[in-house]
């Protein structure tokens, strides 16, 4: 059974007061589980807060949602690695779809965003996924692996393997309308195969999907083996409904 990864994208929601009720509700019923880790990406204003709340819980992280490429200078409103790092971050997301299309984060940028959260000691998580033209016109795997190889760019094969992969189709992130599990796999493998090139034999690495996922449909996504985890918006924003995700995990290992 390889590590699973249950990150929770908050974006533009929960000031630090909401953050932190949220983390104590959910680390008050969720129970360790072997292999498992769960992220919380708070808005870097909440980050301390939860930060706080997840003292000495191995197995719950928190991160960044963007970071800046250089490490400090006069880039009002940015925050770079080593400070998130410094703050308590473990891991960063890069290229998350909404930086992409709402603030015109490019293919390059990703790439030195990346190399700027492994110089700082972050994990990158990184977030490719086309849009709905993309996959009517059959270039989802064209777009797919021209993000990899932008957002990957001039690592080696051995800090290739330590930056988590985040399938997210444009189209399914805030839509409801999720993509279907085997056609979330079936991206996932073209991934794994281009992956399997670029990175030491034998590792598994880890690639999760994000788009509409809920307590409704995550367990669906999760018997997929080609899923690595999931990356949540929405149905990760209150506690109740990010545990019942959280117990998917449970059910598909027995
Ligand atoms: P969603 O967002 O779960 O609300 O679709 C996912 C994401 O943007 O990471």
């Amino acid at each position: 059974m390889s590590r699973l990864i249950f990150a929770a994208n908050w974006k533009m929601h929960h000031a630090p007061a909401a953050a932190r009720q949220v983390v104590r509700e959910v680390l008050a019923r969720y129970r360790p589980v072997a292999e498992r880790e769960v992220v919380f990406f708070p808005p870097a204003v909440s980050l301390a807060a939860v930060v706080d709340e997840i003292k000495g819980r191995r197995d719950v992280a928190a991160g960044v949602q963007n970071i800046h490429w250089e490490a400090k200078g006069a880039f009002t409103g940015e925050i770079s690695a080593p400070i998130a790092a410094a703050a308590g971050a473990a891991w960063t997301l890069v290229g998350h779809s909404e930086r992409r299309h709402k603030f015109g984060e490019t293919d390059a940028e990703t790439g030195r965003k990346v190399h700027a959260a492994l110089a700082a000691g972050l994990l990158p998580m990184l977030c490719v996924g086309e849009l709905i033209e993309e996959r009517r016109a059959g270039s989802t795997e064209a777009v797919v692996l021209r993000q990899l190889g932008a957002g990957l760019a001039g690592l080696d094969a051995a800090t290739t393997a330590r930056v988590a992969i985040a399938y997210e189709p444009v189209w399914a992130i805030g839509t409801g309308v999720n993509a279907t599990p085997s056609d979330a796999a079936a991206v996932h493998r073209t991934i794994r195969r281009w992956l399997a090139e670029r990175t030491p034999p034998g590792s598994r690495h880890a690639i999760l999907y994000g788009g509409s996922v809920n307590a409704e449909n995550s367990a669906a996504l999760m018997a997929e083996e080609e899923l690595d985890g999931v990356l949540v918006g929405g149905a990760s924003l209150e506690a109740d409904s990010w545990l019942r995700i959280l117990e998917t995990a449970v059910r598909r290992e027995k």
